[in-house]
């Protein structure tokens, strides 16, 4: 069996500003007191990564416009919420699109997950204001009846593949792919060591990281790390705390805030720092050029020599729509020396060149 990699969408971020975006220097403000090392804890079902803000048009005030099975006669009201009635109704949908899973029937509600076109919606009943309302996640939510078909839509092919053996499997095993869609197991657990200052790594990847950091000092390159190891509890706060100051210092919406924090910081569980094999690291005397390290003579050592410690560069510029996140001059993941040289040397992004490469 082959296993598919869905891609990002890719119109949504190519509608975002991505300079504007990495200018934001998002992590590097939240890495002070970093995670300290020990057991990951398990990852949270109910945090869903968000790769497009909801085009909801608004919702009509008269009966739903959803054409479902079922005679009239045998639908009964059944809620009453602010400006809508429920009415009863069991039945499968498919989503036609990249939509919004919410707590209420409104665009103003808070989003608890997402469906990607083709996933199944386990509909209990629809609203008068054209929502569906769906059991989600053994949970009641709504999503709006526009985006939803009765027939599973033929999905377009994928250009990535990532081929099955190519997700995390034992702890020994560093070229796999943990992404927005790949997650960590619940249980994953490594053993960590120091990289620089409090920073930890897992004990391969430090080994390697610190190497690295010594021979770009003796070429008189001082590399400062800002984030690495990170538990999947401090992803989730990081990503949280992101999401309140862009709403609170930035005047953003929820949806608005939560899509801009979703391209810079991975889900907790899909990070590839709580796998303890990413690394954030700038220029040490000129830390607060976060977007601009691009153009040191730190990043042209490190984009030389990383593939020698078995790092990649990971966020690649022109990949956004692959990887899901900004370019990231700044993060480097471990995947082992037999690979790291031809992935660098390739040009592609590590969904691709495992997908092209590994079948
Ligand atoms: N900034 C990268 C995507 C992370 O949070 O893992
Ligand atoms: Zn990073």
């Amino acid at each position: 069996m082959r296993l598919k990699y869905k891609r990002a969408a890719a119109a949504v971020l190519a509608a975002v500003t991505l300079s504007g975006c990495a200018g934001r220097q998002t992590e590097e403000k939240l890495q002070s007191g970093d995670a300290p090392a020990g057991t990951v804890p398990a990852v949270t079902s109910a945090f869903v990564e968000e790769t497009a803000p909801e085009t909801t048009p608004a919702a009509p005030e008269t009966t739903a416009p959803i054409t479902t099975g079922g005679p009239e006669s045998v639908i009964t009201a059944t809620e009453t919420g602010e400006g809508y009635t429920v009415y009863d109704r069991s039945e499968t949908r498919y989503s036609t699109d990249t939509v919004n899973i919410r707590e209420l029937p409104s665009t103003e509600s808070k989003v608890v997950g997402q469906f990607n076109p083709g996933d199944e919606a386990n509909v209990t009943g629809y609203t008068s204001t054209g929502w569906l309302r769906i059991s989600y996640n053994g949970a009641t939510a709504y999503v709006f009846g526009e985006y939803f078909s009765e027939i599973k839509p033929e999905l377009p092919e994928q250009d990535v593949v990532i081929p099955e053996g190519y997700y995390f499997s034992s702890p020994s095993d560093y070229f796999f792919i943990v992404n927005k869609e790949n997650f960590l197991p619940e249980d994953y657990a490594i053993e960590t060591d120091f990289v620089q200052g409090s920073y930890e790594l897992e004990i391969v990847a430090a080994k390697h990281c610190k190497d690295m950091i010594a021979a770009a000092e003796k070429d008189g390159i001082d590399l400062k790390v800002l984030s690495a190891y990170r538990t999947v509890d401090y992803q989730k706060k990081l990503f949280e705390r992101n999401v309140n100051s862009r709403m609170e210092d930035d005047g953003m919406t929820y949806d608005e805030a939560y899509y801009d924090v979703s391209i810079n910081i991975a889900p907790p569980g899909g990070s590839e720092h709580n796998a303890g094999l990413a690394v954030d690291i700038i220029d040490r005397n000129h830390w607060d050029t976060y977007t601009a390290f691009e153009d040191t003579k730190e990043f042209e050592w490190l984009y030389a020599h990383c593939a020698e410690y078995g790092f990649i560069l990971r966020y690649l510029k022109g990949k956004e729509d692959i990887t899901g996140y900004i370019y990231e001059p700044w993060h480097y993941r471990y995947v082992g020396t037999e690979y790291a040289s031809a992935v660098m040397a390739s040009g592609l992004c590590l969904e691709e060149y495992i997908g092209q490469n590994m079948t």
